[in-house]
């Protein structure tokens, strides 16, 4: 049988940061209110391109599996915030890092985006259609928020992390999965206006409605986080306590916590980053993914249990079978063009439209 190995990592966070601080100059709420409910301090805001952060996580899991670009068959950008739509952002991927022979996609289930990809890679690695495949999960949702509404603002953030993976003999990569979609809660989480279904000749005052509703996305989340879990475990035959690592979605600590005590893990052996970023939709976890790599705590042959919600309300979980090799067999030096601006000031113009438009007329 042939299995698909992650064999690269990489991340690629923005520099400026925004912290809760930062958030509550220009909205009603507190550091104390938001790291309470969520467990965020504070996000990235990118000053590049969507595309630009997936490229160089890319360049560095490229570097990390000692591969070039044109050795690469497929590239999958998972995203719900690509630059362009027509092409596609993995195109613009392709192009700057020169992988000629890659066919290339996005791919967008939101937050769950990288779980989906990871999933469709390692079938078509395991079909025999492609040998190696990069898969990216990268957004910059900064440039979607209604900076006047505090109950979105506050909860997203921008970065891309993605992974390689190499068609093995050997037992490795994802190992079993659980996918799926709540298609009749879609509205809960839900930007009516960003596609073609928005009126073109519409007066665009720059705004995006962003219907969300928070405590229904939760409960969502942990049911189908919860039965997406146990439906691979059961499928691979494995316990939790065989679980060395999990990786979960960072959209609100409460969320990882109540899936940890479901599963009966202690928090040690949860992976939590999302004091630093927020949430940053599909590229929570690769990122996540790639900061246990660089703090040792992933051995070889680790079993890691990854699970993820999103708009859809897609869900889905992930169990991998790490590898031999748990380092990079070399590091990227490339980095984003310098940032001369604050968090702040990379949105001030936005946070002006939006409270512009949140008058009433
Ligand atoms: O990855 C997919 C996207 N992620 C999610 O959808 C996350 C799922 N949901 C959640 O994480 C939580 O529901 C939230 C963090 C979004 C909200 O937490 P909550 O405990 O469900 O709060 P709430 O919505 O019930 O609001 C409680 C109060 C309200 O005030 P009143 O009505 O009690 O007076 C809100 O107006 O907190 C108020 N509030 C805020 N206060 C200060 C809402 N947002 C803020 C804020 N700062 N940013």
């Amino acid at each position: 049988m042939t299995f698909a190995n992650i064999t690269g990592w990489g991340k690629c966070l923005p520099p400026a940061v925004l912290s809760n601080d930062h958030l509550s100059t220009i909205m009603d709420t507190s550091d104390e209110w938001i790291h309470s409910r969520t467990g965020i301090k504070a996000r990235r805001v990118s000053h590049v391109s969507c595309s630009a952060l997936a490229t160089l996580a890319a360049r560095r899991a490229l570097a990390c599996a000692g591969l070039e670009a044109s050795q690469l068959d497929g590239i999958i950008l998972a995203t719900a915030t690509p630059g362009t739509l027509v092409p596609n952002g993995a195109s613009a991927v392709q192009q700057a890092l020169g992988a000629h022979k890659a066919a290339v996609f996005d791919l967008n289930a939101a937050c769950t985006g990288f779980v989906y990809g990871l999933s469709v890679g390692t079938a078509l690695v395991q079909t025999g259609m492609m040998k190696r495949v990069l898969i990216i999960g990268a957004e910059r949702l900064t440039k979607l928020l209604d900076w006047a509404k505090r109950d979105t603002a506050v909860l997203f953030g921008d970065g891309a992390g993605a992974v390689i993976i190499e068609a093995s003999e050997q037992e490795s990569g994802l190992i079993a999965n659980r996918l799926g979609c709540d298609g009749e809660a879609r509205e809960i989480l839900h930007i009516p206006d960003f596609g073609t279904d928005r009126e073109r000749f519409a007066e665009i005052d720059g705004l995006f409605t962003f219907n969300f509703e928070g405590q229904e996305i939760f409960k969502r989340a942990v049911r189908g986080m919860g039965e997406a879990t146990g439906a691979v475990l059961a499928q691979a035959g494995i316990t939790p306590e065989q679980i060395d690592l999990i990786v979960p979605h960072q959209a609100n600590l409460r969320i990882i916590e109540t899936l940890a005590k479901r599963m009966d893990a202690p928090m040690e052996k949860v992976m939590v980053n999302i004091a630093q970023y927020g949430n940053t939709s599909a590229a929570t976890v690769p990122i996540a993914l790639c900061e246990a790599l660089e703090q040792g705590r992933v051995k070889p042959n680790s079993y890691l249990l990854s699970a993820a919600f999103g708009a859809g309300l897609t869900w889905g979980a992930a169990l991998i079978k790490w590898g031999d090799r748990v380092t990079p067999l070399a590091l990227c030096d490339d980095e984003l063009p310098p940032c001369q601006q604050t968090g702040l000031e990379l949105i001030a113009s936005a946070v002006a439209g939006c409270q512009q438009a949140d008058r009433p007329r």
